[in-house]
């Protein structure tokens, strides 16, 4: 099929609003950023974007400037920008655009480096930040499939959004004087759903909100094809194979080629192994783009921090690190090393006629901070506020109107015989005490929500401490809800199970910028949770990462800014406080630790640790020590996958119902003992994949995690660009590699989509015959 020459549309889209907007003297003039046949073209001259992403809100406003000048001084000549909507808007119609949400101010700054710039106001952006950037007050709203659809409890709030953003924005195109060359449409909708007429609809907002530069999707490259439409021009996502992904686009449309986002490295989950990009391969990557007259953008250049309770989480449910470090050219804390002198070298081979490259700007001072204590504490429970709310049963935070943060609830027994409390949801995780004393936690990683009770022989107070976390950011898992989510029953050992009414709820919501409550102090240590305070003297204001280590899991403040979360299980156990937000003299620093500390001290270190995991640190998680239990089963569906990295579906005979699925490997395309998987989605009766937010991994043969994260959940967390991989830098599983689902409840399963491992073909482990098993008992408790 020939492709459609699309650039009409692309023009047709700018030029027509650009009319319609036209100032007299100014009607007439083409515009000077437009879509040619095979080029971005700049006052009629072709113009290659070399593009990196930088994110405002991850980095400290003081340093914009500074990080602006290392990405122009690496070789690049436009600067890509996510708004963040939940960030602006984190309580519904009032938009904020102070300090931190300058994005103005921070376009101005990138033209003043010289730099352009690509805007992506979603209205979802992913970008490992809470809902993707959705505000969560959206999840008032009833349903699971609402988000980025065209229901109008999703449209109409997020046309008042994008209508916002023009207004702010919109002066800062190329075509009013300003650095924006192009803005983007949604974020990678072809990974999420196939509806182009949503697409149509958010462009229209866009054109509606007064953008009149060109507009653009994109899409990894395996779903380039499935939401591309002539009026947007299509870009690849990858971060491997740029002939493949440019392959991709010149498949749907005539016009330059361009890979939206290039990953430079890759960010962290708590709990999981620290990620590094392969830079040799990026080096070779972008040498082969631009020398296919490619356009390109880094994501990230500088990745940053993702102060305050930004984070997201990725599914089912992998909360993301602080540091945002990314292993980007351009270091978390803005450091200049061997991979920005790399990128440098390869990228001013590729300048154009007469462009030179400016001096990198100078290192930032960097200070330690001598170990000091925090011995003044606030327990949680003695400070939450009098005020409860009453229910019969908990429901999710955002039906109280609670967005994110502490929420305890507490409910009265009588007296009776030992029993299990067992909740419907616990999101995330949850504190759970019995008459002041801890009885056990629950855990939304493992499902893990019910907890064992002691026999009361008189009425007991049972109170629960729920933390949220983040929300998923990723997938339609974002429909997230928070908090203790009933029914809340009492199970005794006879079976009888009895609904627990009458909870009062108190919450400390931390808002949008982690706003500390009021607290009464005291001066002397607790076990439980509790808030710590403690201070240190600087005599300069310069960068630190506070180290710690001895903490257990919690919030950071400095001078009452909230920093962000720490988890001691890492990899990350370092927190970047930028020297802007120190003070010179005494600084206040305020801790809340759910577990309690081993030590309460901080110091502040002058490098990083970025990759120290202590597993055995965690909450008490249930070993997993399953075997599959497939002997005499017969599977419900044999067959064998294409080669290559293309996502494939497979429809069974018939639908199949069970609470657990096994996918067995019987061979791989390489011939090796190995098996690898990108993603596995399972489709409904419907022919849509499924929502996740409850599976876990029930068993998996072997997981590789020595030589890379070749960790289960890598398979059902939506990445395609990470994979579950069979152990072969340890002990290599004798039998057949096999990934057992759990999906924790009965369902009809019709069939699965099931994305390779992606890279070249030489890759291991991309499995050719297989079988799928599906049932309720495919595994065995050892
Ligand atoms: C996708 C998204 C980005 C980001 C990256 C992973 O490609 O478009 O926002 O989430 O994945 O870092």
């Amino acid at each position: 099929m020939s492709p459609h020459p699309s650039r009409r549309g692309f023009l047709g889209a700018a030029a027509g609003t650009a009319l319609a907007l036209s100032v007299p003297g100014t009607a007439a003039a083409a515009p000077r950023f437009a879509i040619g046949d095979k080029d971005f073209l700049l006052d009629g001259k072709p113009l290659q974007i070399r593009c990196g992403e930088m994110h405002f809100a991850r980095v400290p406003r003081e340093y914009w400037g500074h990080r602006l000048k290392a990405i122009k001084a690496m070789g690049l000549n436009t600067v890509c920008a996510y708004l963040f909507w939940n960030y602006h808007e984190w309580r519904e119609g009032q938009y904020r655009w102070d300090g931190q949400r300058d994005a103005a101010e921070f376009c101005r700054l990138a033209q003043a480096e010289g730099l352009w710039v690509i805007l992506r106001p979603g209205p979802y952006a992913c970008a490992e930040w809470e809902m993707g950037g959705l505000p969560w007050w959206l999840l008032k709203h009833p349903g699971d499939a609402f988000l980025r659809t065209r229901a109008p409890s999703f449209v109409q709030p997020a046309r008042r959004w994008l209508q916002e953003v023009g207004r702010v924005l919109a002066p800062m195109q190329l075509t009013q004087g300003g650095p924006i060359l192009m803005v983007q449409v949604e974020n990678e909708y072809g990974f999420f759903g196939e509806d182009r007429d949503y697409m149509r609809l958010m462009r229209q907002a866009l054109l509606d909100a007064r953008f009149d530069v060109p507009l653009f999707q994109c899409n990894p490259t395996n779903a380039v094809a499935k939401t591309h439409i002539p009026e947007l021009l299509s870009v690849a996502n990858f971060g491997s194979d740029p002939e493949r992904g440019f392959k991709a686009l010149a498949s749907v449309q005539q016009g330059p080629l361009m890979c939206g986002e290039y990953y430079s490295g890759w960010f962290d989950t708590w709990g999981t192994p620290h990620k590094r990009g392969d830079n040799a391969r990026a080096i070779r990557d972008i040498d082969t783009m631009l020398k296919a007259n490619g356009s390109f953008s880094l994501y990230m250049a500088h990745g940053g921090t993702t102060f305050g309770l930004w984070g997201g989480c990725d599914r089912p449910f992998r909360p993301d690190t602080t540091s945002y470090d990314y292993d980007a050219p351009i270091s978390e804390a803005g450091w200049l090393g061997e991979k920005f002198r790399t990128y440098r070298e390869c990228l001013s081979r590729h300048l154009a006629p007469g462009e030179t490259l400016p001096a990198a700007p100078a290192h930032l001072p960097v200070m330690a901070v001598p170990a000091f204590a925090l011995s003044e504490t606030a327990p949680v429970f003695a400070n939450l506020p009098e005020a409860a709310i009453r229910d019969s049963s908990p429901r999710n935070i955002e039906q109280y109107d609670i967005s994110r943060g502490l929420v305890a609830y507490s409910v009265t027994l009588p007296p009776g015989p030992a029993g299990k409390l067992e909740v419907a949801n616990a999101r995330d995780l949850a504190w759970i005490y019995d008459g002041g004393r801890l009885a056990g936690t629950m855990d939304t990683r493992q499902r893990r929500f019910s907890v064992d009770l002691p026999a009361r022989t008189r009425p007991t107070r049972i109170e629960i401490l729920l933390y949220t976390i983040a929300r998923v950011n990723f997938g339609v898992e974002i429909h997230d809800r928070k908090g203790l989510q009933g029914p809340v029953v009492l199970r005794t050992k006879d079976g009888a199970a009895e609904e627990l009414k009458g909870w009062g709820i108190r919450a400390i919501d931390f808002g949008a910028d982690g706003e500390l409550p009021p607290l009464r102090w005291q001066a002397k240590r607790v076990a439980g949770p509790a808030f710590w305070r403690g201070s240190f003297d600087a005599k300069e204001r310069a960068d630190t990462f506070l180290d710690m280590s001895s903490w257990g899991q919690g919030i950071v403040w400095i001078n009452g800014r909230c920093l962000g979360r720490y988890w001691s299980i890492g990899p990350t156990q370092t927190m970047y406080l930028p020297g802007p937000w120190v003070k010179a003299g005494r600084n206040e620093v305020v801790v809340l630790d759910l577990t309690g500390p081993r030590a309460s001290r901080i110091e502040g270190r002058t490098t990083p640790i970025l990759d120290e995991l202590h597993p055995e640190r965690d909450l008490p998680r249930p070993a997993r020590n399953a075997r599959p239990n497939l002997a005499g089963l017969t599977p419900v569906h044999t067959g064998q996958f294409a080669g290559g990295p293309a996502t494939q579906e497979v429809k069974f005979d018939g639908p199949a119902r069970g609470r657990q699925l096994c996918l067995e490997v019987v061979d791989s395309f390489d011939g090796k003992p190995h098996a690898a998987v990108a993603e596995l989605a399972l489709l409904g009766p419907d022919g849509k994949p499924m929502n996740q937010s409850a599976w876990t991994i029930a068993y998996a043969s072997s997981e590789e995690a020595h030589k890379e994260d070749g960790g289960a959940l890598n398979a059902i967390n939506g990445q395609t660009s990470d994979y579950w991989h069979t152990a072969y830098g340890q002990e290599v599983h004798p039998g057949p590699a096999r990934l057992i689902i759990d999906l924790g409840a009965s369902t009809e399963i019709a069939g699965l989509r099931y994305t390779p491992r992606q890279g070249p073909d030489t890759v291991t482990g991309r499995i050719r015959r297989y079988r799928v098993f599906v049932g309720d008992g495919l595994v065995r408790q050892l």
